[in-house]
Protein backbone atom coordinates (compact mmCIF):
# COMPACT_ATOMS: atom_id res chain seq x y z
CA UNK A 1 0.00 0.00 0.00
CA UNK A 2 0.80 3.57 -0.69
CA UNK A 3 1.25 5.44 2.61
CA UNK A 4 3.54 8.66 3.79
CA UNK A 5 6.58 6.29 4.36
CA UNK A 6 6.84 5.10 0.62
CA UNK A 7 10.01 5.84 -1.44
CA UNK A 8 9.41 6.65 -4.86
CA UNK A 9 11.48 4.74 -7.66
CA UNK A 10 11.25 5.00 -11.49
CA UNK A 11 12.47 4.60 -15.27
CA UNK A 12 13.52 7.21 -17.16
CA UNK A 13 13.81 7.31 -21.05
CA UNK A 14 11.90 7.76 -23.99
CA UNK A 15 9.66 5.60 -25.14
CA UNK A 16 8.99 4.01 -21.79
CA UNK A 17 5.39 2.96 -22.20
CA UNK A 18 4.97 -1.01 -22.62
CA UNK A 19 7.90 -1.36 -20.45
CA UNK A 20 7.69 -4.01 -17.52
CA UNK A 21 9.92 -2.36 -15.18
CA UNK A 22 7.09 -1.44 -13.20
CA UNK A 23 5.49 -4.82 -13.18
CA UNK A 24 8.77 -6.47 -11.80
CA UNK A 25 9.78 -3.73 -9.65
CA UNK A 26 6.14 -3.19 -7.61
CA UNK A 27 5.93 -7.36 -7.51
CA UNK A 28 9.30 -7.30 -5.59
CA UNK A 29 7.86 -4.14 -3.57
CA UNK A 30 4.88 -6.25 -2.41
CA UNK A 31 6.89 -9.46 -2.08
CA UNK A 32 9.31 -8.27 0.36
CA UNK A 33 7.23 -5.82 2.16
CA UNK A 34 9.37 -3.06 0.80
CA UNK A 35 8.00 0.56 1.12
CA UNK A 36 8.41 1.61 -2.10
CA UNK A 37 6.85 2.80 -6.07
CA UNK A 38 8.21 2.53 -9.04
CA UNK A 39 6.86 4.44 -12.00
CA UNK A 40 7.53 5.15 -15.33
CA UNK A 41 9.12 8.85 -16.64
CA UNK A 42 8.85 9.42 -20.64
CA UNK A 43 11.53 12.44 -20.51
CA UNK A 44 12.60 14.84 -23.54
CA UNK A 45 15.86 15.49 -23.95
CA UNK A 46 16.25 18.97 -23.22
CA UNK A 47 13.99 18.10 -19.68
CA UNK A 48 16.77 15.74 -18.86
CA UNK A 49 18.84 17.67 -16.60
CA UNK A 50 15.54 19.40 -14.86
CA UNK A 51 13.92 16.29 -14.21
CA UNK A 52 16.94 14.64 -12.57
CA UNK A 53 16.68 17.85 -10.21
CA UNK A 54 13.51 16.90 -9.48
CA UNK A 55 14.31 13.65 -8.24
CA UNK A 56 17.36 15.02 -6.37
CA UNK A 57 14.64 17.55 -4.65
CA UNK A 58 12.06 14.86 -4.01
CA UNK A 59 14.40 12.39 -2.20
CA UNK A 60 14.15 9.51 -5.43
CA UNK A 61 15.63 6.33 -4.14
CA UNK A 62 16.59 4.69 -7.22
CA UNK A 63 15.77 4.76 -10.54
CA UNK A 64 16.80 2.80 -13.92
CA UNK A 65 17.80 4.65 -16.97
CA UNK A 66 16.68 2.91 -20.37
CA UNK A 67 17.40 4.64 -24.33
CA UNK A 68 18.55 6.74 -25.41
CA UNK A 69 19.75 8.23 -21.51
CA UNK A 70 21.90 5.68 -21.29
CA UNK A 71 25.48 7.94 -21.72
CA UNK A 72 24.02 11.10 -20.85
CA UNK A 73 23.02 10.08 -17.66
CA UNK A 74 26.81 10.08 -16.53
CA UNK A 75 27.42 13.53 -16.45
CA UNK A 76 24.39 13.96 -13.81
CA UNK A 77 26.05 11.37 -11.59
CA UNK A 78 28.51 11.75 -8.38
CA UNK A 79 29.95 8.81 -8.58
CA UNK A 80 30.24 5.66 -11.21
CA UNK A 81 30.58 2.39 -10.64
CA UNK A 82 34.20 1.00 -12.28
CA UNK A 83 32.48 -1.98 -14.36
CA UNK A 84 29.41 0.85 -15.75
CA UNK A 85 32.52 3.04 -16.78
CA UNK A 86 34.48 0.87 -18.75
CA UNK A 87 31.05 -0.29 -20.49
CA UNK A 88 30.67 3.28 -20.35
CA UNK A 89 26.82 2.95 -20.16
CA UNK A 90 24.69 3.32 -16.84
CA UNK A 91 21.17 1.61 -16.28
CA UNK A 92 20.82 2.24 -12.95
CA UNK A 93 21.55 4.93 -10.13
CA UNK A 94 21.61 4.65 -6.34
CA UNK A 95 20.82 7.51 -4.20
CA UNK A 96 23.64 6.86 -1.70
CA UNK A 97 24.61 9.10 1.29
CA UNK A 98 27.71 10.22 -0.83
CA UNK A 99 25.87 11.20 -3.36
CA UNK A 100 24.23 9.48 -6.64
CA UNK A 101 26.23 6.38 -7.82
CA UNK A 102 25.79 5.47 -11.34
CA UNK A 103 25.86 0.85 -11.82
CA UNK A 104 25.30 -1.00 -15.16
CA UNK A 105 22.89 -4.34 -13.97
CA UNK A 106 22.04 -4.60 -17.88
CA UNK A 107 25.39 -6.88 -18.60
CA UNK A 108 26.05 -8.60 -15.25
CA UNK A 109 22.62 -9.57 -15.85
CA UNK A 110 22.76 -11.19 -19.05
CA UNK A 111 26.06 -12.55 -18.04
CA UNK A 112 23.86 -14.38 -15.36
CA UNK A 113 21.21 -15.69 -16.83
CA UNK A 114 23.51 -17.56 -19.73
CA UNK A 115 25.69 -18.45 -18.05
CA UNK A 116 23.03 -20.23 -15.30
CA UNK A 117 21.52 -21.42 -18.83
CA UNK A 118 25.17 -22.95 -20.69
CA UNK A 119 28.10 -22.70 -17.76
CA UNK A 120 30.52 -19.67 -17.78
CA UNK A 121 31.24 -18.00 -20.81
CA UNK A 122 35.08 -17.39 -20.88
CA UNK A 123 36.45 -18.71 -23.43
CA UNK A 124 33.41 -19.09 -25.63
CA UNK A 125 32.81 -18.42 -29.40
CA UNK A 126 29.42 -15.57 -30.05
CA UNK A 127 27.77 -14.35 -32.99
CA UNK A 128 26.04 -11.56 -32.09
CA UNK A 129 23.38 -10.00 -34.76
CA UNK A 130 22.69 -6.19 -34.34
CA UNK A 131 25.78 -3.18 -33.85
CA UNK A 132 23.36 -0.84 -31.89
CA UNK A 133 23.55 0.48 -28.71
CA UNK A 134 22.08 -2.78 -27.36
CA UNK A 135 24.73 -4.46 -28.74
CA UNK A 136 27.73 -2.52 -27.71
CA UNK A 137 26.24 -2.97 -24.40
CA UNK A 138 26.52 -6.63 -24.71
CA UNK A 139 29.56 -7.26 -26.58
CA UNK A 140 31.11 -5.30 -23.63
CA UNK A 141 29.49 -7.55 -20.93
CA UNK A 142 31.08 -10.70 -22.89
CA UNK A 143 34.29 -9.42 -23.14
CA UNK A 144 34.47 -8.57 -19.11
CA UNK A 145 33.13 -12.66 -19.09
CA UNK A 146 36.04 -13.45 -21.06
CA UNK A 147 34.48 -14.68 -24.10
CA UNK A 148 37.60 -16.01 -26.26
CA UNK A 149 35.69 -14.88 -30.03
CA UNK A 150 32.58 -12.17 -30.79
CA UNK A 151 31.54 -12.08 -34.19
CA UNK A 152 29.03 -9.20 -35.07
CA UNK A 153 26.56 -9.75 -37.79
CA UNK A 154 25.00 -6.56 -39.24
CA UNK A 155 22.69 -6.05 -41.87
CA UNK A 156 24.55 -2.71 -42.58
CA UNK A 157 27.85 -4.15 -42.58
CA UNK A 158 29.71 -1.16 -42.00
CA UNK A 159 28.47 -0.54 -38.92
CA UNK A 160 29.62 -3.82 -37.56
CA UNK A 161 33.20 -3.21 -38.53
CA UNK A 162 32.91 0.59 -37.03
CA UNK A 163 31.80 -1.36 -33.92
CA UNK A 164 34.81 -3.90 -34.06
CA UNK A 165 36.80 -1.32 -34.47
CA UNK A 166 35.78 0.54 -31.51
CA UNK A 167 35.21 -2.38 -29.30
CA UNK A 168 38.83 -3.43 -30.17
CA UNK A 169 39.89 0.25 -28.54
CA UNK A 170 38.76 -0.19 -25.05
CA UNK A 171 39.20 -3.70 -24.82
CA UNK A 172 41.88 -4.89 -22.05
CA UNK A 173 41.11 -8.96 -22.63
CA UNK A 174 41.93 -11.11 -25.77
CA UNK A 175 38.38 -11.35 -27.17
CA UNK A 176 38.96 -11.77 -31.11
CA UNK A 177 36.59 -9.79 -32.41
CA UNK A 178 35.47 -9.33 -36.28
CA UNK A 179 32.70 -8.49 -38.16
CA UNK A 180 30.81 -11.25 -40.19
CA UNK A 181 28.80 -10.68 -43.53
CA UNK A 182 27.89 -14.15 -44.71
CA UNK A 183 25.22 -15.72 -43.04
CA UNK A 184 26.42 -19.18 -43.59
CA UNK A 185 28.63 -18.20 -40.43
CA UNK A 186 25.54 -18.84 -38.31
CA UNK A 187 26.17 -22.54 -38.79
CA UNK A 188 29.94 -21.52 -36.78
CA UNK A 189 28.73 -20.74 -33.67
CA UNK A 190 27.50 -22.28 -30.88
CA UNK A 191 25.99 -19.36 -29.12
CA UNK A 192 24.12 -16.82 -31.10
CA UNK A 193 22.59 -13.40 -29.63
CA UNK A 194 20.06 -11.44 -31.22
CA UNK A 195 20.67 -7.66 -29.51
CA UNK A 196 17.87 -5.62 -32.50
CA UNK A 197 14.57 -5.14 -31.50
CA UNK A 198 13.66 -7.01 -34.84
CA UNK A 199 10.88 -9.36 -34.08
CA UNK A 200 8.93 -6.86 -31.47
CA UNK A 201 5.56 -6.59 -31.49
CA UNK A 202 3.57 -6.02 -33.69
CA UNK A 203 6.41 -6.97 -36.16
CA UNK A 204 6.32 -10.35 -34.73
CA UNK A 205 6.91 -12.37 -37.69
CA UNK A 206 10.28 -10.71 -38.44
CA UNK A 207 13.65 -11.59 -37.82
CA UNK A 208 17.20 -9.86 -37.78
CA UNK A 209 18.55 -12.05 -40.00
CA UNK A 210 17.21 -14.78 -42.73
CA UNK A 211 18.18 -17.90 -40.14
CA UNK A 212 19.29 -20.62 -41.62
CA UNK A 213 21.10 -23.38 -40.00
CA UNK A 214 22.26 -23.09 -36.63
CA UNK A 215 25.67 -25.01 -35.43
CA UNK A 216 24.30 -28.38 -33.93
CA UNK A 217 24.89 -27.32 -30.26
CA UNK A 218 23.45 -23.53 -31.00
CA UNK A 219 21.80 -22.03 -28.03
CA UNK A 220 20.10 -18.71 -29.42
CA UNK A 221 19.22 -16.08 -27.05
CA UNK A 222 16.73 -13.04 -27.97
CA UNK A 223 16.51 -9.26 -25.66
CA UNK A 224 13.24 -9.05 -27.31
CA UNK A 225 10.45 -9.92 -24.52
CA UNK A 226 7.15 -8.80 -26.41
CA UNK A 227 6.20 -11.36 -27.61
CA UNK A 228 7.87 -13.84 -24.79
CA UNK A 229 8.03 -15.86 -27.99
CA UNK A 230 9.81 -14.29 -30.95
CA UNK A 231 10.01 -15.43 -34.15
CA UNK A 232 13.94 -15.75 -33.69
CA UNK A 233 13.59 -18.52 -30.74
CA UNK A 234 10.58 -20.21 -32.41
CA UNK A 235 12.57 -21.06 -35.60
CA UNK A 236 15.52 -22.49 -33.16
CA UNK A 237 13.12 -24.03 -30.68
CA UNK A 238 11.41 -25.68 -33.53
CA UNK A 239 14.51 -27.28 -34.82
CA UNK A 240 15.45 -28.54 -31.61
CA UNK A 241 17.83 -25.95 -30.00
CA UNK A 242 17.83 -24.14 -26.28
CA UNK A 243 16.77 -20.48 -26.66
CA UNK A 244 16.99 -18.51 -23.25
CA UNK A 245 14.21 -15.42 -23.58
CA UNK A 246 14.30 -11.79 -23.29
CA UNK A 247 12.09 -11.37 -20.21
CA UNK A 248 14.92 -13.42 -18.41
CA UNK A 249 17.38 -10.73 -18.96
CA UNK A 250 15.13 -7.77 -18.38
CA UNK A 251 14.02 -9.84 -14.85
CA UNK A 252 17.76 -10.52 -13.49
CA UNK A 253 18.97 -6.84 -14.56
CA UNK A 254 15.87 -5.27 -12.09
CA UNK A 255 16.60 -8.13 -9.67
CA UNK A 256 20.25 -6.97 -9.47
CA UNK A 257 19.00 -3.31 -9.25
CA UNK A 258 16.81 -3.93 -6.00
CA UNK A 259 19.70 -5.90 -4.44
CA UNK A 260 21.75 -2.23 -4.99
CA UNK A 261 18.66 -0.33 -4.02
CA UNK A 262 17.16 -2.75 -0.96
CA UNK A 263 19.89 -5.55 0.04
CA UNK A 264 17.47 -8.07 -1.20
CA UNK A 265 19.26 -11.47 -0.21
CA UNK A 266 19.99 -13.76 -3.12
CA UNK A 267 17.28 -16.57 -1.63
CA UNK A 268 14.96 -13.20 -2.09
CA UNK A 269 16.30 -12.67 -5.72
CA UNK A 270 16.31 -16.69 -6.72
CA UNK A 271 11.90 -16.70 -5.31
CA UNK A 272 11.54 -13.92 -7.14
CA UNK A 273 12.96 -14.69 -10.63
CA UNK A 274 11.22 -18.08 -10.55
CA UNK A 275 7.88 -16.44 -9.72
CA UNK A 276 8.13 -13.22 -12.04
CA UNK A 277 9.33 -15.95 -14.82
CA UNK A 278 6.34 -18.44 -14.22
CA UNK A 279 3.75 -15.44 -14.24
CA UNK A 280 5.06 -13.53 -17.69
CA UNK A 281 4.68 -16.92 -19.06
CA UNK A 282 1.80 -17.38 -17.81
CA UNK A 283 0.18 -13.60 -19.17
CA UNK A 284 2.38 -13.36 -22.23
CA UNK A 285 2.08 -16.70 -24.23
P1 LIG B 1 19.59 0.02 -30.07
O1 LIG B 1 20.14 1.07 -29.16
O2 LIG B 1 18.25 -0.53 -29.66
O3 LIG B 1 20.58 -1.09 -30.32
P2 LIG B 1 20.16 1.26 -32.63
O4 LIG B 1 21.44 1.81 -32.11
O5 LIG B 1 19.30 2.11 -33.49
O6 LIG B 1 19.24 0.75 -31.44
O7 LIG B 1 20.49 -0.12 -33.42
C1 LIG B 1 19.50 -0.87 -34.03
C2 LIG B 1 20.09 -2.20 -34.53
O8 LIG B 1 19.03 -2.96 -35.08
C3 LIG B 1 21.09 -2.04 -35.66
O9 LIG B 1 22.02 -3.11 -35.61
C4 LIG B 1 20.20 -2.14 -36.88
O10 LIG B 1 20.84 -2.51 -38.06
P3 LIG B 1 21.41 -1.35 -39.06
O11 LIG B 1 22.68 -0.86 -38.45
O12 LIG B 1 21.60 -2.06 -40.34
O13 LIG B 1 20.33 -0.29 -39.12
C5 LIG B 1 19.30 -3.25 -36.45
N1 LIG B 1 18.06 -3.27 -37.20
C6 LIG B 1 17.04 -2.39 -37.12
N2 LIG B 1 16.06 -2.74 -37.98
C7 LIG B 1 16.45 -3.89 -38.59
C8 LIG B 1 15.87 -4.79 -39.55
N3 LIG B 1 14.65 -4.55 -40.03
N4 LIG B 1 16.56 -5.88 -39.92
C9 LIG B 1 17.78 -6.14 -39.41
N5 LIG B 1 18.40 -5.33 -38.50
C10 LIG B 1 17.74 -4.24 -38.10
Amino acid sequence: MIDSTTALYGLIGSPVSGSRSPWIHNHVFETCGIPGAYLTFDIAPEALHDALRGFRALGVRGFNVTIPYKEAIIRELDHIDPAAARLGAVNTVVAAPEGWVGYNTDGPGLRAVIERHTGALAGRRVLVLGAGGASRGICGALMEAGVSEIAIWNRSPQRAEEMVRELSETQTGHTVLKAVTDSGVFQAYPLVINTTAVGMAPETEATPAAIGDLHPAAVVCDIVYKPHRTKLLRMAAEAGHPVIYGIEMLIEQALLAQKLWNGISDEQVDALRNALILEFEQFDK
